[in-house]
């Protein structure tokens, strides 16, 4: 069995900005034609690989509080943002935090960014989202449980969170 770095966050930090520098998949920042179709109600996200979320999953997004748990990239938030949501984008990877702000700019979308670990919320007063939106991304820290903790904590009553997971078979060498 491999042996685990000693500082996971800093190992996966350093490996998520060189995804960035390779155009992996999950770094990739949406086009303006994906922007428009969102600004005009019409689009579709993913937490999971392939499936979209389906549309009746979301609450009403005009105004809602959005945050984008480990979700940086120039993906999922632009795309809330520009359907209506306030989107604030939490990520351990300054260049995927990079995506999401330049699509803000070159869209003239409100997002706001924040480095940070997804298991260590304490920059966020509680209750301060309507919605979490957290792809498959918990599979990146030793223990999910305070990552579970601090969504709880910063969701106002009645919110919702989205995730996805990885099966551990796709780890199956
Ligand atoms: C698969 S990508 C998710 C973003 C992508 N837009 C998507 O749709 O899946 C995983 C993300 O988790 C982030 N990440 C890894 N460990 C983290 C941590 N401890 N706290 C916050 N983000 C983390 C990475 O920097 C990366 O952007």
């Amino acid at each position: 069995m491999n042996e685990q770095p000693e500082n996971i966050r800093k190992y996966n930090q350093v490996m998520w900005d060189a995804l960035v520098d390779l155009n992996d998949r999950w770094t990739v920042p949406v086009g303006a034609e994906v922007i428009a179709r969102a600004r005009r109600g019409e689009f579709s996200i993913v937490l999971t690989p392939a499936k979209p979320v389906p549309g009746e999953w979301f609450p009403n997004l005009q105004g809602c509080e959005v945050l984008c748990l480990a979700s940086g990239g120039g993906q999922q938030g632009p795309v809330l943002a520009a359907a209506g949501a306030k989107v604030t984008v939490l990520d351990n990877s300054p260049k995927q935090l990079e995506q999401d702000r330049r699509v803000a700019e070159r869209e003239q979308l409100e997002i706001t960014t924040v480095e940070g670990d997804m298991a260590d919320l304490s920059v966020f007063e509680e209750a301060s989202f309507d919605l979490i939106f957290h792809p498959c991304s918990n599979s990146f820290v030793p223990d999910v449980r305070p990552v579970w903790r601090e969504a709880h904590r910063v969701l106002r009553t009645g919110g919702d969170l989205l995730s996805g997971f990885c099966n551990p078979i796709i780890y199956i060498g």
